[in-house]
């Protein structure tokens, strides 16, 4: 098994692949005010852990949910294979523009618009929009000025921003703020909780790679829990200005 195996095999058949919640949805959703036959876009849907408490808030609306690692966008796909407003498809975020269903009135991107970067990815994603649309994202962010190197590694070379600098690069992307939610502790454990669980189920019998994988991921989960009052993601509302 190679790492990047040995990497998915963890993250197989798991509800959703980064923290979050249905109270993020709702907090978002209410706040955004959509119609109710909203064209709503899950850009980077992992598993599709959001698309449920999406759907719930437009009761016309239909979601295309979008994921560039096809095994997870096909598990969203069968989660939902009865729903006929929903829609899930491999797929690389940057050109929602270019598909089908855009332009959007929500685009919803929980832990994953630092693939692109804030400032890019908004500016991608504003082509999508129609007029009066809205970015809903969870973006890592330090909750202090001062993290400490545990809480610096635990992103990994990333560049964190604080929350203030968030904001600045939102505002030089050409959006304001309408609301912004700090994604709670239970929310990550919604996450590392049932990640855990597969770690130990798989244990047994692992071979070297993944043996090695099993220990990065639940390291992960226990450098999370030292670090969680110096760092978080932060779940924005957005629209262009
Ligand atoms: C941290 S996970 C979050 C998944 C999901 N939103 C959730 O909360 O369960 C980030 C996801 O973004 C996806 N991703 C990364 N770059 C992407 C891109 N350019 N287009 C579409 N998806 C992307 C990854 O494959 C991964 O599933």
């Amino acid at each position: 098994m190679t790492g990047m195996e040995a990497f998915f095999e963890v993250h197989k058949d798991l509800p959703r692949e980064g923290p979050g919640e249905p109270a993020d949805v709702d907090w978002a959703l209410c706040l955004a005010d959509l119609p109710p036959d909203a064209a709503i876009c899950d850009a980077g849907c992992g598993p599709g852990g959001d698309i449920e408490a999406l759907l719930a808030h437009v009761p016309r609306g239909r979601v295309l949910a979008m994921d560039a690692h096809a095994p997870f966008a096909q598990a969203a796909s069968a989660r939902f294979a009865e729903e006929p407003r929903v829609t899930a498809r491999p797929g690389d975020m940057a050109a929602l523009a270019a598909q089908p269903e855009a332009p959007f009135d929500l685009i919803w991107c929980a832990g994953a618009l630092y693939f692109l970067g804030v400032e890019n990815g908004l500016a991608t994603f504003r082509k999508a929009l129609k007029p009066g649309g809205v970015v809903a994202f969870s973006e890592p962010v330090f909750l202090t000025e001062t993290p400490s190197d545990d809480a610096r590694a635990f992103w990994d070379g990333y560049a964190t921003p604080t929350q203030a600098e968030l904001r600045a690069q939102i505002g030089r992307a050409g959006y304001e703020v309408l609301g912004t939610r700090r994604v709670s502790d239970a929310a990550w454990e919604r996450y590392y909780g049932p990640m855990e669980a597969r770690i130990e189920a798989l244990r047994a019998g692992a071979d070297a790679e993944l043996t090695r994988a099993l220990d990065e991921s639940a390291a992960e989960a226990a450098a999370w829990r030292r670090v969680r009052a110096e760092t978080g993601y932060l779940l924005v509302l957005a629209r262009p200005a």
